[in-house]
Order: structure tokens, then sequence, then C-alpha cells
């Protein structure tokens, strides 16, 4: 690794108009707490920056749908986003706000001297604008047809449905989603960066000075720069946002991706005088966290901001992650469509490692990726539990079993013992390089294999065998095994923090150093304290409750996303009066056997009791049927079914979500009244 004198590591700031869920976490946090928890550990100088994005459309339409300010949305998810931050263990030197005083500060201060400075160019373009609501519309505002697809509810900007980016005057038939009305085409003039004039800049800086940066960025960048780079607008027509803050802007406001990146400056701000060596210093290693639908505006846009400016050094590496799924689909905050964090945090209390864990084991490092909560069960029953936790958990019983939890004195390292011992600093040097490649995963493995090499010098020594014949040499098994899990408590603290600090406290030592692993940590006579189990299994239970939540979603999302069906063709009123709809109550009940769908119901209709056969059976189980008040159609002509006659027809709603409901009388009346 480069000696950097200092290091200043951003993480994307979430949108404050939803919590965050594990997508933000595999693809942002987790890599970035891990990453400065690690230089934390080699003694750097290091700060760690995080905020909420609070500015733009996703706030603003986040308010609309819930009938309250844009600034009580940001103040209620701020909140949110930040204490779950916090109990997490995400170990933010600060965590701002982009609402805060000193952010528009700095945001408009930095805007005015690109102005002064005549950095932007100012375009009058045609764009639409909803007469009735009196406001020029964002591209989200603004729903249509999609022109290659059909999607009838296509966004200005993109069609979710079949992913194409768009421009809101692509749509046809377009509509505001605020009152309804097509737009009209009205002109505004905003101000625009020149990207295409640092064109070559950005090219030499990215494509030759930063050849090792992830494939996925450097490919997108790639794509962007060899398409040609052309001026952006830095300004929009909006009542939320940072005032353009220059004459003549009434009603204009900084471009949220103009305002956002700026956030990371004024939140250093906040935490230290010292702030501008870490921004305008070279030997500051800056590095940026973000997930791929952010790499443009980090590695494009916000780098050409800074270079206009001049006096700001650019971001070293951005290693963007790609995306996280959940059982299968995209995660998604309108769909609810995702695990939140603080929703884990209660339903799982204490257990924060073991998300990490899963999360990094199975990051989206190089494509996206799928969590489910069955590989979550498995990873902690399978390998926290079974291998970590029985480690170090066996380690630290024997050792209060047969020397009171003494660290025994060890006697001569045999070729085993040198050979295990020497493996510890090997595996140091592994997770060193994946950390510093920004290979999490394969550095979490590589930690694990100090756990899994534990585990295996346990089982191949065996000394609960050998304490009744040589107590001497199980001293030195143990002390190895104790050592062992000494450096363990250092090698996690990046990836399993909590863990870590349980391990410390069990085995009551305070040193807490990188450079140290691969040493032995523990002296002889050292006291360990009693131990406490790591991990422990988590049931199927618990899953399961998981699981059901999710299927609830996704039938309540197929239920409103489903339109009533078209009207049937007209019938007129003799038509429909030969139809003898009575009410009538289902007596007994019965599983028409060899089959799934079929119940056989015995009906009191008023008229008489009969026999009917109806398509309920996955619907309803035949107990809870008798007794129930119905409507059924009774002069359909009887029909025979699974060699039953069926003398009738129940009447059913089927609701958007394929489930049944009875038709039945508002309350209890008589069998055989007429529904008409
Ligand atoms: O994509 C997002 O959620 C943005 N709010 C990220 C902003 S990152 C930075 F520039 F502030
Ligand atoms: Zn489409």
């Amino acid at each position: 690794m480069k000696n950097y004198k200092r290091y200043l590591i951003t993480s994307a700031l979430p949108y404050a108009n939803g919590p965050v869920h594990i997508g933000h976490l595999a693809g942002v946090y987790i890599p970035a707490d891990i990453y400065v928890r690690y230089l934390r550990l080699k003694k750097r100088d290091v700060l760690f920056i995080g905020g909420s994005d609070e500015h733009g459309v996703p706030i603003t339409i986040k308010a609309r749908q819930e009938g309250v300010s844009p600034q009580d949305i940001v103040d209620k998810y701020h909140n949110i986003i930040k204490s779950s931050f916090e109990k997490f263990g995400i170990s933010f030197d600060i965590y701002s706000r982009t609402t805060s005083k000193i952010h528009y500060e700095t945001a408009s201060e930095f805007f005015k001297t690109l102005y002064d400075r005549g950095e932007f160019i100012e375009k009058t373009t045609d764009q639409y604008y909803d007469e009735e609501a009196k406001q020029f519309l964002a591209d989200r505002y603004i729903t249509g047809t999609c022109p290659h697809c059909g999607n009838e509810s296509a966004y200005g900007d993109q069609c979710e449905k079949c992913g194409t980016s768009l421009n809101a005057t692509d749509l046809i038939n377009p509509k505001s989603t605020l009152s309804g009305t097509p737009p009209v085409l009205r002109s505004t003039s905003h101000w625009y960066l020149p990207l295409d004039k640092h064109e070559a800049y950005l090219r030499n800086w990215i494509l030759e000075e930063n050849k090792d940066w992830k494939t996925n960025v450097y490919g997108q960048c790639k794509s962007w720069l060899d398409q040609g780079l052309q001026p952006r607008a830095v300004s929009r027509d909006l009542d939320w946002g940072i005032p353009v803050p220059v004459e003549g802007a009434k009603g204009k406001v900084l471009y949220v991706w103009f305002d956002a990146p700026i956030g990371y400056i004024s939140a250093t701000k906040e935490l230290t005088p010292d702030w501008a060596k870490y921004w305008k210093d070279k030997e500051t290693c800056m590095i940026h966290f973000i997930g791929k639908d952010n790499i443009v505006f980090h590695c494009i846009i916000f780098p050409a901001m800074l270079h206009a400016e001049g006096s700001y050094i650019l971001p070293t590496n951005v290693p963007a992650n790609e995306f996280l799924n959940l059982e299968g689909d995209k995660i998604s905050t309108s769909r609810n469509w995702a695990v939140w964090l603080h929703e884990y945090l209660e339903d799982f209390p204490g257990k924060e490692d073991v998300l990490r864990y899963t999360l990094c084991a199975n990051a989206p490092e190089t494509k996206d990726n799928d969590f489910t909560w069955k590989d979550f069960q498995t990873r902690n029953n399978s390998e926290l539990v079974a291998i970590f936790g029985n480690f170090v958990n066996r380690a630290l019983v024997l050792t209060q079993n047969y020397f009171g939890g003494i660290v025994p004195q060890a006697g001569e390292f045999n070729d085993f013992d040198n050979v295990t011992f020497n493996e510890i600093a090997s595996i140091k040097k592994n997770v060193e390089e994946s950390l510093e490649a920004f290979r999490f995963r394969e550095a979490l493995k590589e930690a694990m294999n100090l756990a899994r090499l534990g585990n295996k010098y346990l089982a191949d020594t065996e000394p609960w065998k050998l304490i009744k014949t040589d107590e001497g040499r199980v001293k030195t098994i143990l002390n190895i095994s104790l050592q062992i899990t000494a450096n363990l408590a250092i090698l996690m603290e990046p990836f399993l923090p909590k863990t870590a600090e349980s391990l410390r406290k069990m085995l009551n030592i305070n040193q807490f150093e990188w450079e140290t692993i691969g040493s032995l940590l523990l002296p002889v006579g050292h006291k360990i304290n009693q131990a406490e189990l790591l991990f422990e299994k988590i049931e199927d239970s618990a899953i399961d409750q998981q699981l059901e939540r999710l299927t609830r979603i996704k039938a309540e999302n197929e239920r409103k996303n489903t339109k009533a069906a078209p009207q049937k063709e007209p019938i007129n009123f003799d038509n429909f009066s030969t139809m003898d709809i009575r009410t009538g109550t289902i007596l007994e009940a019965e599983k028409v056997p060899k089959t799934t769908k079929l119940m056989k119901l015995k009906v009191d209709t008023g008229i008489d009791v009969r026999t009917i056969v109806s398509g309920i059976a996955e619907h309803f189980t035949a107990e809870e049927l008798p007794g129930k008040q119905i409507s059924v159609l009774v002069n359909l002509e009887p029909r025979k079914i699974k060699g039953i006659e069926s003398q009738g027809m129940i009447l059913l709603a089927e609701d958007f979500s394929g489930k049944l409901i009875f038709v039945v009388p508002e309350n209890k009346t008589d069998n055989g009244a007429l529904v008409k």
C-alpha cells in the first residue's frame, strides 16, 4: 500500500426519502466501514464522512406522497438513517446532512466561485411546464407512454418496464403527475457545466492514470468518455434546494447532484478546522465508496467540478459496487421490497455482525448478487457458529477447565505448532492485499481462514485426550490456541467489530493494533474471563417469519399493480333476471378426494338442501366453512364434476392478489332470500 499521509473516506450520502436497506449496506457502507476500521487499526490518519442527501426530486416526491413538507420528510428519515447506522456500528467520524447551514454556505460559495470565473455557460431550452400547478416539471413528475415498449406509465427519465433511458419529450401522451394535465413546453434558462471542456483532462486522468480502478468503474467511465461529454445543467426549476446564489435566479435551485457531493466537503468542514488539508493536499488519499448508479457523478461530474475550481484534489479511487437483489428481485424502496436496516435491528437484536458477515461474504463486488434469508441462516449456523464461535469457545472453555483461565506456559513448539503459528502472519498478509484492492469478500474469507486454522489445530491435536497423560503438551496447545483467538480479535475487527469487542473482553485484552497480528499477544499467566457464546444458531422460525413478510409484500404489490378487468359486453335486464341468485348457508364441507381445488358443499338454499362442488379448496379449509352464509346461483344447470352432481354455483369475488372472498349479505338473513 502506498503510504499516504492521510485518508479521506467518503460514503455516498443516502437520500433522506426512506430508511436504508441491505442494498445500501452491502454496496457502500459495510465496505467503507471495513476499510476505515482497517486504516484505523493501522494507525493511519483517517476521516470517515457520511451524511444524508436531503435535496432533489426524490425528496419532494416523497413529501407529496405523505402529504407533508420536504423538511418534514428529511427530518424524519435523516433521524431514522442516522440512528440505525449508529446502532449497526458504521463508524462515521461525522454523519451530517445537506440541509445544514454550513452546507448551504459551502455549496453556494462553490457555485459562486465557478460562476465568477466563467466556468458555466447559460442556456435557454424548452422544458415541460404544468400550467395548473404553475411549475416546471422534473422528469420524474412526467409520465406517459414509452415509445419503445408501449408501457403507459413510463417516467420522463426512464421506462422502468424496458429499462430505456428517456427524455421527457420522448414520451407519447405526456401527463404531469402533479395535476394530471398534459404539460406544455416553456422556455427556461439554466447554468451548465461544460463537461466537454474538461473531457481531455478527465480522459487522461481516468483512462491513463487510473488504470487500476475496478473494471466496472473504469468500463463505465470509458463508455461515457467515448460517447463524448456534453454540457450538463447544474440548476433546476424547483422550490426545494439551495437557491442559485446569483442575481436573476429566482425560483432556481442547485441541481441535487451539484450540491450533494459538495456535502462531503461541508461535512469535513463541520468536523474539523483542519478540513482543507484533507481536501487540498496532494498527500491525502481520497476514496469514494458508492453504488454503480453513482459512478458518473463521482468519476466525471464531481471531478470536473473540483478540477474547474482548481484548488481541490481528485479521488484516488472510487470502488463502486454493483447492486444487491433480494430473493431474486430488484430491491425497491417504492415497492417496499427490501430488508430495512432499522427493522432488522429490531428483529435480530444483537446480531448486527451476522448481517455484516452475510452482506460482505456475498457483496455485489463484480456483478449483481442476491440476498436470500436461507443463505443468511446458513452463513450464521454453518460458518459463524460452527467455525468461528466453536473454535473460540473450545479454546476458552478448555483453558478455564484445565488451567483456571490462566494462559499456560508453552513448551517448545513442534513443527506442526510452528507451521500453524506462522500461518497467522501469512493470513494477515493475504487479508491486507485483498483489502487494499477493495476485494472485501476475499478478505473476509481469508480472515475466516484463521478461525478455520484454529479449529483444525484443536481437532488435530486433541488436547481433551492428552490432558490425562501429557499436561505439558496441552499447555502448549492451549497457549497457541489462545494466541490464535487473540489474533482473531484484531484481524476480525474491521469485519465483525462487535464480535471482536466481545472477544477482546473475554480475553481481557486492550491491545489493539494491526501490526501486532502474527505475534504472541497473550503473556503467560494472563487471566482470561469466562467464555460466552459469540454467535447463536438462527432457527427456521425466524427465517420463515421474514419470508412470510416478503410473501405478503409481493401479494400487496401485485394487488396494487393489477387493474380491474375491462367491462364485459352489455346485457339487458331480462338477461340478468333469468339468473336466480339466493342467500344460503353452508351446512357441510368436504374436500373432493384426489383433487387440489374442489370442495363438496352441502348448502341450505332456503328452497332445499343441495350439493354444490366449488373450486375453493386452496383458499378455505373444510372446517372453517360450515355455518357461513353465502350467495348461490341456484338455477345453473346441474353438472357432474368428478362424478359428483353439482347443483348450483357459489358466488365469489377474486381480489387482485388472486384471493377468493365470498359474496355475502351484509347482515345474516333468511336462507332463500332473492338477490336482485
Ligand atoms: O444515489 C443516491 O442515493 C444519492 N443520494 C447519492 C449521493 S452521493 C453524494 F454525492 F452525495
Ligand atoms: Zn419501455
